[in-house]
């Protein structure tokens, strides 16, 4: 069953990745030129400081998908390798179902291919802190995230339907595991008074995964039977999830962009707003379906090049300088801006 439903997620996520229409509001988001850096850009650099631990090489990671059932392990071990020649971090997806169907066999394998790969493992929010352990350990994963999906399990027929004691069972996770947490969302977004009742926990990093991706609101829709009208694109936009994070936590903890950051440019303008990282699944999933590797290869190329050039084209020679370029946001996202009590004047005058 659950082997089934993965199989499922890749093909409604895959067949909305083909129909979708830009969203992305990065239009609304510009760079105010810079002509003058008086510096050597010859070389200039994309790697970014995660954790204390982790600095990766690139901005760009492989965000969770796919792993957990035997029917689904050839595609994770692909993103892997991928991940490997690309030096990316990866996070698997969800692994309740390595519990049902005992995959932690997968899970060892993955990592004695992959040894120095940094690794993220992926859990729901109601798993219990002894499972989490076992997720963990069969990955010896360098980090976790916890995934966030109301809108999913609502949605879904034979999803959860008992929300109780999420919160203090992150805590308790949080706390009885030494690795960085990633709290994430699966393509809504992360609002403000979300992160509001986790702020008392000890989490790391958010990953915003906002609407303007893979929606797994749509993706439950597109596999009910009888559809729910007028649910699309449920929630923030990866744009307004990252600005409302970032107005809410400051420099206090890190944010991941993602959903939908299928450009060098929208992710470098994410960068410049604020996100340490950038996270990408879809496109990556549909190159290796379609089997074209060499694809694949080029858009990964290009996406970290082109990067370079914005960079260039700004006068900076890394990620950090990019976050002191000033931004001019106008448009819907001004509105949500104004209407969310987020101060955008900042990002202009900077
Ligand atoms: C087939 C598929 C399965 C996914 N499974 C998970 C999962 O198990 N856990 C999770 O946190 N996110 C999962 N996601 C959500 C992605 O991590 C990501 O948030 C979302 O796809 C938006 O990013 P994108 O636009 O780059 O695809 C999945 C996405 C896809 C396409």
């Amino acid at each position: 069953m659950r082997g089934i439903r993965k199989l499922e997620h890749i093909d409604c996520s895959l067949s909305l990745f083909k129909s979708r229409k830009e969203q992305l509001q990065s239009s609304e988001v510009r760079f105010i030129p810079r002509e003058l850096p008086e510096c050597n850009l010859t070389d200039v650099d994309i790697s970014t400081a995660v954790t204390e631990n982790w600095t990766w090489e690139k901005f760009l990671y492989l965000n969770a998908s796919t792993g957990g059932t035997a029917a689904t392990f050839p595609i994770l071990h692909e993103l892997a390798e991928v991940a490997a020649s690309h030096q990316m971090a990866i996070a698997v997806g969800s692994q309740t179902a390595m519990i049902a169907e005992q995959t932690q066999r997968c899970y060892r394998d993955l990592r004695m291919r992959h040894p120095g790969l940094c690794m993220i493992a992926n859990a729901p929010a109601s798993v219990s802190v002894n499972d989490l352990k076992g997720m963990v350990d069969s990955l010896q994963a360098d980090m976790l995230q916890i995934h966030l999906n109301l809108a999913q399990e609502a949605i879904m027929v034979e999803g959860d339907r008992d929300f109780e004691n999420y919160i203090a069972n992150i805590a308790s996770c949080t706390a009885a595991l030494e690795i960085p947490i990633i709290i994430k969302g699966v393509g809504c977004g992360i609002a403000r008074e979300t992160l509001q009742k986790i702020n008392h926990i000890n989490y790391v990093i958010v990953d915003v995964a906002g609407s303007t991706g893979i929606n797994f609101a749509d993706v439950e829709n597109v596999r009910r039977a009888n559809k729910i009208l007028g649910i699309e694109n449920w929630g923030l936009t990866s744009y307004e999830s990252l600005l409302e994070a970032k107005q809410f936590l400051g420099d206090k903890r890190k944010i991941f962009a993602s959903g939908g950051i299928y450009t060098s440019s929208s992710a470098m303008k994410c960068i410049a707003l604020g996100a340490t990282a950038v996270g990408i699944i879809t496109p990556i999933l549909n190159y290796i379906i379609e089997k074209r590797y060499h694809d694949l290869d080029k858009y990964l190329l290009k996406y970290f090049e082109d990067s370079e050039t914005i960079l260039r084209m700004l006068g900076c020679q890394n990620l950090s300088q990019i976050q002191q370029v000033a931004l001019l946001i106008t448009g819907s996202l001004k509105e949500y801006s104004q209407l969310r009590n987020i101060d955008i004047l900042k990002y202009a005058n900077r």
